[in-house]
């Protein structure tokens, strides 16, 4: 062994490329970004609890969403938020990398299972209750819980086995797999490959998926054309559509073209987007707009009053 090798678990982040002037401006905006999720999402978990008309599966997978959304960006805005007021702590980055992959894919797999929801629920309105029951619906979360450790153990325990010379600071907000990968002094090819193959097949697939049940909801809507069905298919697909492809296009622009020159800015733009936007929308885009969950946000509060 080397003497001047750095362990995997000391790693440094530059964080955020800002002007120090713009520091606390950017540290109030994320702060403020982070506890917008943290509040929504748990909104959600709560909501969904404690009103029993929501125990449909649709709402049990947004519980799942929101779950999984709450704990992506506990993986990455403390840390964030930290390295914003005192630089450079040192991080943990396996520990990191395997939790970011892990909800980060969870998310995905979720948003396929809402996604089909939709399309059994509109297209086979009659035989809803018998294909969508508990027992598929629990099968698709442990799935996705399975699929999710395998590909997170994957990219972790490639890992250990690189070695790293001198420099040990990423330029990045997070431990990312890909910035970790050019610090490395021996041969990373195998990593970049199963990037490439296993998380090409591990994007690419879901968001397939998703296209599918839309494209399939929106034409049977479609076939009977409605105001109001035309409406919702817009208002509805329409928001799921743009959260889901702001999502998989930062995924797929990050790692599946992976810039040849360093252009840290817009990979650091980009990456901010899926670790920091969609997290905190999506408890927004996927039900606040929606009349049941105002109902039971009705509903729960009343309940209190006449507790109280
Ligand atoms: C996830 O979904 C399953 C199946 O619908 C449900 O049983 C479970 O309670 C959900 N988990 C969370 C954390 O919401």
């Amino acid at each position: 062994m080397k003497k001047n090798q750095t362990h995997i678990s000391e790693f440094l982040l530059l964080g955020l490329p800002i002007q120090p002037e713009n520091q606390n401006l950017f540290c109030a905006l994320f702060l403020v970004m982070y506890l917008t999720t943290i509040l929504g999402n748990l909104l959600i978990i709560v909501l969904i609890c404690l009103d029993s008309h929501l125990h449909t599966p649709m709402y049990l997978f947004l519980r799942n969403l929101s779950f999984s959304d709450l704990c992506f960006s506990c993986v990455t805005m403390p840390k964030l938020l930290q390295n914003m007021q005192s630089p450079v702590p040192s991080i943990p980055c396996l520990t990191q990398i395997y939790f970011f992959i892990f909800f980060g894919h969870l998310g995905n797999f979720i948003l396929v299972a809402m996604a089909y929801d939709g399309y059994v629920a509109i297209c086979f309105l009659l035989h809803y209750t018998t294909i969508m029951s508990p027992k598929l619906c629990l099968s698709l979360v442990v799935f996705s819980w399975v699929l999710t450790t395998f590909y997170s153990l994957l990219h972790t325990l490639l890992l250990p086995r690189l070695s790293f010379c001198a420099d040990n600071v990423i330029p990045h907000f997070f431990c990312e797999i890909s910035a970790l990968l050019k610090l490395a002094c021996s041969d990373t090819r195998v990593n970049e490959l199963v990037i490439l193959v296993v998380g090409g097949i591990f994007a690419v697939i879901p968001f397939l998926l998703i296209l599918l049940s839309y494209t399939k909801i929106m034409s049977s809507i479609l076939k009977v054309p409605s105001a109001r069905g035309i409406y919702k298919v817009f208002s509805t697909c329409g928001s799921h559509l743009s959260v889901v492809s702001l999502f998989y296009g930062t995924i797929i622009g990050l790692y599946l073209c992976p810039s040849a020159n360093n252009s840290t800015v817009k990979d650091t733009v980009m990456a901010l987007m899926y670790t920091v936007v969609t997290p905190m929308l999506n408890p927004f885009i996927y039900s606040l707009r929606n009349r049941d969950i105002k109902g039971a946000l009705r509903r729960v509060l009343c309940r209190k009053k006449i507790l109280f």
